[in-house]
This record gives C-alpha cells, structure tokens and sequence, in this order.
C-alpha cells in the first residue's frame, strides 16, 4: 500500500497555567499514540501544535500575577517543552503563536476572507470599562450565564455548560474582571466573518456529507449547531496583545484569539517545512486530497474545529494556490474526546485539584502515567482519574498482566539457556497457534489504532498477553526443564516471540519501556525517532521549539523474529509494582 500522508493537529494549549491529566487524555496523549502507531506504519506523519500566546487568558493571568505578558508566556511555554519531552509527547513541531511566520500566515488568510468577502466591517456595541478607559473584550468580562445561571462565567464562553456566547453583553449582570466595577456598551467596529454564507456555499453539505467514521457526540453537535442556522461572527477585538488586522485604520485591533490559534494548524506545518529547508513540503499535507488531517481536542473545543475552522478553510479558497477556487483540506475527523474528573471532582486549578503532569513526573515513570491514562481515557463520556485506580491498574494489568510476563520469559531464558535464545526444534501446534494469534493482533489492533479507539487497544493488548501468561502456565517450562529441556526451550522460544510482537502493539501508548523490551530482546536502535528542543531564529526574534526527527527510527509494524542463538542482555524488570501508601501520598497533596 503507499503510504499515507497523516497531518496530526493537536489543541494548542494557552500558555497561562500548567498542562493536568485532563488536557494530556483529553488530547495530547492521544494524538502522540496516534501518530507513533502511524509512524511505525511506515506513513508520513506530521504531528504539529504549539503554545497558544495571545488572548484574554494570557493577558488576564499575566494582570493576575502581576508580570508582563511575554514573561508569563515564556514561562508556561517552557514548561509546556519540559514537560513533553518527559512525557514523550512526538510533536514534529511544538511552535506557539507569537511568530512572525504564524503573524505573516494569520494575515494571510484574513486577507484571503476578505478578499473573497466572507468578512465584512460592523458597528457593534461591546463592553466598555469608564475606570480603566477602554473595551474589555472576552474574559475581562464576567457574570451570570444566561443559560445555566452558573457564576462565574466568562464573557465569551460559560465554561460549565460550554455555551458560546457572542457578547459579553448576553451575561447577567457583567462586570469588570479587573476592578468588579459596572460596565457599559460603547459603539466600536469589528470584522465579521460570514458563516451563513459560507454555510450556503458548502460548510453545511460537507457536515452532511461521508462522516460515518465521525464519533456520533462530535457530528451530532456540529450538525445541529449549523443546522440551527449561523450568525457572522466578530473575528478581531479591541486589544493590543495579538495579532494587528492587516487592514488600514485598523492597527489598534488584533484578530480574535479564536480566529488565528486554529489558523497555527497550518501555520505549524509552513514553519516546518522552512525549518526543514523546504518550504513546500507542507502542501504535501494540506492540498493533497488523499491526506488525513486529523485533530484532536477536548469537547469544549467542538465548535471551533469542526464548525469556525472549517468555514475559515472553505472561505480562504484560493489561499497560497494559483487557483483561485483551490480548498485547502477540510479535517478528516475530529475525535474529540470527553472530560476526565479528579477523584469523582471537576479539575481545578485554583483549588489545586488535578494531576499536574510535570510535577507528577516527578514521582512517577512516563509509561505508567500513559497507561492509565489510556485505559480512563474520555473516549465516549467523563471519565475520572482516581489515585486508588492509578496503582491497582499498574500493579494487576501492566505490572501482573504484562510486565511480569516479560520478566518471567527473560528470567527463565537467563536460569534454563544461559540467556541465549533456544532453538524449538519442531514447533507444535499449541506453538503455532500462540503466534497466530500475536500475528491477527496486528490487524485487529491495528484497525483499533486508526480509529482511535485506545482504550480497546489496552483491551484487545491485555487479552493477547493473558493468552501468553496461560500459554506459559500450559507449558509449564520451569517443570519440563527437570525432565524435557527441549519442550523449555520450546516454550521459551515460543513465548520470546509472543512478546517481541506484543512490544510493537504496546509501543505507541508505552514507548519508553518497549524501547527498553526491544533492547533487553537485542534489537538494534531506537523504534522511534528522538525528540530535540531548538532556538529558531527570526528576523526580529528567536525562539525555542520542540521537535522530532524521526530519521533513525527503526521501529515497524510486523512482528520480528528473534534469532536462535542470540545471547540475550542481562534482564531488568519494565514496571514497578507500586505500594498503598503512594494513594494517601498523593491523595494528600490535592486541595489547597
Ligand atoms: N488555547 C485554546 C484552548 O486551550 C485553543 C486550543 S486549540 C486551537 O482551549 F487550535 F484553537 F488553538
Ligand atoms: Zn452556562
């Protein structure tokens, strides 16, 4: 089969509080198993995303700590950097807005919806502050929602039942953010973009059109939000932190954080492709019709991705083509998924309640933490993390199920072989019919993988090792080695090459101990690709990126052989079982 063009598009998280586990299940995580499982595929991956850097909310938090914009920004951003490499997240390119390349194609396609007019100039009414002198757009605002009566909500979006609003005006009773005083509406005039137009001239077909393989809560929602019938929203703001609007008259604005973070998906892949010192390669990815893109997100994110993105790539038509009608690619799928809790409780910075993944690393190994964020993963409803669950799931699935296996197999291989893989002589049938079973593996589980559907990859994984566990039981080949060394040396062989397949199933959710599998099995570089932190220079800045290059990775996806006679490296356990008293230890470090 040829191989496929696979662009991975993940949230760009803002950069104004650290990444918790909801953020890494709700989306980072399953993108990075993703693109590993499309990696080893063979396929060409491009797996981009970056700090969100403007907005109110990094504006409003930098007021709140009292530091400037770029200082709170630099910081969270570096974190972000730290905290990916720990966790081994694979972004090809971890950038963030605040470039001149995602400035320079920001204006691009504003100019482009201008140009094709889907946007239009409005005299609105928005909120503004007589104390501080000036509009206070989105987040400076908060009240009561109007929809639920939760409070606080925010002046763009109730952040308890998600609804978007398109004033601050619509809350009840808003205030300041800044000072709690009393607000009033002044005139200003914004640019709109036209989503009933651009609805009429195929956003609303494409949401009807082949999206079976679309999880049912993402096309419902956006099918019934276009189906309602779309307002022209504002896509710039009264603000001077982001982006200017490359209209004249219109210096003092910039674009609606909303407008041009999604636009980094693009962005991203155009600063790679120069990075690389090819400047369109990224079209490999977004004109050609065959290539997936794919974005995953969290379920507050819906709107944006698969309603304003898309009516922002249909409206841009023409954008960076000779061919004025020429479409960007639309997304392929947008497996959003839910929201994880913490011990039955919303995740809440302010109450310090949450995992904080950086911090977490620091106690924990990066595998363990993949894992069971996988196995809870928020795939079809709110899932929660529990600490309880944490350690009983390491201990009986990836420490007894799977660990132990591998420990056992390479142990026995040490005590009975001298650690040199035995010859089987004739395998039987009992043999065969293990590794037959490892091998449909790489179908089922495979078919699991592209669909996104992880926590049955755990499961079907899971399954596939108890076969092995009582395939040895079966065997037995600690009795035989009394009477029948060749029957040892024929389950030992038999259950060396169970696991060798089994590491390649399990390499996209636990990386960094399959590498270490594959070693302890005497295999030969590295199955992924390495992860390297870089200062890009601009013109009138520079800065600090994550990157992957994937080059020497030697990593496919078939199962190999391990060689009769290979002397083995001395055996080291994969996992740790965890004791009890880690749940009290870190039940006791939640609240504040
Ligand atoms: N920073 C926003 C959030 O965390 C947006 C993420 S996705 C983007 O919700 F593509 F729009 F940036
Ligand atoms: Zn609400």
């Amino acid at each position: 089969m040829d191989k496929e063009y696979i662009l991975v598009n993940v949230a760009w998280p803002y950069a104004n509080a650290d990444i918790h586990q909801g953020n890494v299940t709700g989306s980072y995580l399953p993108a990075d198993i993703y693109a590993r499982y499309h990696r080893l595929r063979g396929n060409h991956v491009l797996m981009v995303s970056g700090s969100d850097s403007h907005g109110t909310p990094v504006t409003v938090k930098a007021e709140e700590m009292g530091k400037s914009v770029a200082e709170v920004f630099d910081y969270f951003h570096g974190r972000f950097l730290d905290l990916f490499q720990k966790l081994g997240l694979t972004y090809d390119l971890f950038t963030h807005t605040d470039t001149e390349n995602h400035f320079q194609v920001s204006q691009d396609m504003f100019l482009s919806l201008l140009e094709n007019q889907y946007m239009y100039p409005k005299v609105t009414k928005q909120m503004y502050s007589p104390t501080a002198n000036k509009f206070l757009p989105d987040r400076y605002v908060e009240g009561t929602c109007p929809k639920c009566g939760y409070h606080p909500a925010r002046g763009d979006q109730c952040d308890n039942c998600n609804t978007l609003f398109e004033s601050a005006a619509e809350l009840i009773n808003p205030r300041s953010k800044l000072d709690d005083s009393a607000l009033e509406l002044r005139d200003t005039e914004h640019f709109f973009i036209d989503l009933p137009a651009i609805a009429q001239d195929g956003l609303q077909a494409w949401m009807h059109n082949g999206k079976e393989h679309w999880r049912p809560q993402v096309i419902n929602f956006a099918r019934n939000f276009v189906d309602q019938g779309l307002i022209g929203r504002a896509v710039t703001r009264d603000m001077d932190w982001g982006i200017p609007v490359p209209v004249e008259g219109y210096e003092n604005k910039v674009l609606y954080v909303w407008f041009e973070a999604v636009i980094g998906y693009l962005s991203a892949t155009i600063e790679w492709a120069k990075n690389n010192g090819d400047p369109e390669a990224w079209k490999q990815w977004w004109q050609n019709p065959e290539a997936r893109t794919v974005y995953f997100i969290g379920k507050d994110n819906i709107p944006f991705h698969t309603i304003f993105w898309p009516a922002q790539l249909f409206g841009a038509k023409g954008l960076y083509d000779d061919d004025p009608q020429a479409q960007l690619n639309l997304p392929y799928d947008v497996p959003a998924n839910e929201f994880m809790n913490m011990e039955g409780q919303k995740i809440s910075g302010s109450r310090n309640w949450g995992v904080w993944m950086l911090d977490a690393l620091k106690r924990h190994d990066p595998d363990p933490l993949r894992y069971y964020l996988t196995a809870v993963m928020p795939e079809t409803r709110d899932s929660d993390w529990s600490w309880q669950g944490y350690v009983d799931r390491n201990n009986s699935e990836l420490v007894g199920n799977w660990g132990n296996l591998v420990n056992r197999v390479l142990n026995m291989t040490k005590r009975y072989f001298n650690s040199e893989v035995p010859n089987p002589g004739e395998l039987t049938a009992k043999d065969r019919e293990l590794l037959a079973a490892v091998d449909a593996g790489f179908e089922t589980v495979a078919g699991l993988y592209d669909a996104c559907k992880f926590r049955a990859v755990v499961q079907e994984n899971l399954r596939l090792s108890s076969l092995v566990n009582q395939y040895l039981e079966d065997t037995s080949p600690w009795t035989t080695a009394k009477t029948d060394l060749q029957a040892t040396a024929r389950s030992l062989y038999t259950t060396l090459q169970a696991i060798s397949g089994l590491k390649v199933l399990w390499a996209p959710i636990l990386p960094f101990t399959s590498q270490k599998l594959h070693e302890l099995l005497g295999e030969e570089g590295d199955l992924f690709g390495q992860q390297v932190v870089k200062d890009y220079a601009e013109s009138s800045r520079s800065h600090t990126a994550l990157t992957y290059d994937g080059e020497t990775a030697v990593g496919q996806w078939h199962h190999t052989e391990i060689p009769v006679g290979r002397t083995l490296p001395k055996p080291q356990p994969l996992f740790k079982k965890l004791d009890q008293s880690i749940v009290e230890e870190e039940l006791a470090r939640l609240g504040s």
